[in-house]
């Protein structure tokens, strides 16, 4: 059996519970955009947006957003650590009032999960940044604007202003000072430091089926592209007629290269450099909250607390980096355990209410999630993305009323068993 592991950090991180205030007037908002509209009526789950995905995107823009590194290993365990969990359920307990709002470094968001950091984005959705923005800010929680984002930090902090940003840094003083005095400019309170991308991964896919970034018009791509019309007019077509060539604004301080090119390369000098040294630093620049993402040793998430970060997220890139690592839902016990008072994040293979609950069980303070938003973003844009977060909230809600939870606080040790100590036997 496995017990909701390390829960001291936990208090720290989750205001004591009030009523939803802010989660019914998000109700409000989201009913209006998406109930009764029959195109929303076909997507019931998120893997709904999955399928839809594949069809509208051309072959290798649906391939970059799906795959993974070599093998694919790192994916499919994140997700399959998740059903290797079952939960028990209690029963003849009043859950007529149920609140899933959540705390977290300050603010109470309405719902336990957010939007983790997606790269290129504005490509695959129409002005996908803004629309990932839009979709947080009425359902009222986190969104992470990427470094590899294509749409300026200032004007996404304009959107909404409780979003985060997370940085690619080099290891370099100097740039790193100037990117983060930018953030900080803009606006952005918390700031999110990417720890596991020393180097690109290694994402064959991607080089199977023409994709590059900055992307490549070869006729490959050409003829791939021109098979999904709607895609091409609707996001490519709209988004150069609209503001020309997209750029990577985020990367340092100053404007990156434009993302179509024939030879350009991303600035990804000097990442292979950034160390805990630099974490002294940017700890000592940045005056707002630290979390780092990317982590999975308890060895490591114990040296960014020495660090003076506020919080991790344990995360394997979606299985985009380094192919076969270890789930993070399968050491985030450990992670609790050394945490102590740090804030404790987890994304990857969250698809689910019931996944959301299960890391919540096992200490998570906050779930994120990636690659099902941005098909949602990609096929119905802003609407999309909040009816993907409505279903997963109606999930959640549903699931605790049927666990017996009134506040996700009072998840009890016990609610999840590893299923195969079951069947093992
Ligand atoms: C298309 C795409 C782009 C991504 N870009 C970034 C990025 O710029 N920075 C980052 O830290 N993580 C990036 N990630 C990883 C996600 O933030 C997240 O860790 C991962 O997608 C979570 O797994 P999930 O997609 O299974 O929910 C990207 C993932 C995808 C699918």
């Amino acid at each position: 059996m496995v017990s909701a592991a390390g829960q001291e950090g936990r208090a720290s991180a989750t205001a004591s519970p009030t009523k939803a205030v802010a989660a019914d007037r998000i109700v409000a908002v989201s009913k209006r955009a998406t109930t009764g509209d029959p195109r929303y009526a076909r997507y019931l789950a998120l893997s709904d947006f999955e399928r839809a995905a594949r069809r509208y995107l051309p072959k290798m823009i649906f391939g970059y957003v799906s795959g993974a590194a070599e093998t694919g290993a790192g994916k499919l365990d994140s997700e399959a650590a998740y059903r290797e969990l079952a939960l028990v359920p209690n029963y003849l307990v009043d859950v007529s009032h149920r609140d899933q709002s959540r705390g977290l470094f300050g603010k109470r968001y309405a719902s336990p999960f957010g939007v983790s950091p997606l790269g290129g984005a504005a490509i695959i959705a129409y002005d996908g940044d803004r629309a990932l923005a839009r979709a947080a800010s009425a359902a009222k929680v986190p969104m992470i604007l990427s470094a590899s984002s294509l749409t300026r930090l200032e004007d996404v902090r304009g959107e909404y202003p409780d979003a985060w940003f997370q940085a690619y840094l080099p290891g370099d003083p100097q740039r790193i000072q100037a990117m983060l005095r930018r953030v900080a400019a803009a606006g952005f309170e918390t700031l999110v430091i990417t720890a596991d991308t020393p180097v690109p991964g290694n994402r064959e896919n991607n080089l199977r089926s023409g994709f590059s970034m900055p992307l490549r018009v070869t006729p490959r791509v050409a003829f791939d592209a021109a098979l999904h019309p709607r895609w091409l007019v609707g996001t490519v077509a709209r988004t150069f007629l609209k503001g020309g060539v997209p750029h990577f604004e985020n990367m340092d301080a100053a404007r990156g290269p434009p993302m179509v090119s024939q030879g350009l390369v991303r600035n990804m000098d000097d990442r292979d450099r950034l160390s805990w040294e630099h974490l002294a630093i940017i700890r000592d620049t940045w005056k707002g909250k630290l979390v780092i993402k990317g982590l999975l040793s308890s060895h490591d998430v114990a040296k960014a607390r020495q660090a003076g970060a506020d919080g991790v997220i344990i995360s394997n890139h979606g299985g985009r980096q380094l192919d076969c690592t270890v789930a993070p839902l399968r050491v985030l016990p450990e992670i609790r355990a050394e945490a102590k008072d740090l804030t404790v994040m987890i994304d990857g293979g969250v698809r689910r209410g019931t996944d959301v609950i299960k890391a919540l069980s096992l200490g998570a303070d906050f779930v994120f999630i990636g690659r099902p938003f941005l098909y949602a973003a990609a096929v119905e844009g802003s609407n999309g993305v909040l009816h993907a977060m409505t279903l997963l909230r109606d999930e959640i809600d549903r699931d605790m009323a049927l666990l017996g939870l009134r506040q996700l606080e009072t998840i009890q040790p016990g609610t999840v068993r590893q299923m195969r100590a079951a069947w093992s036997d």
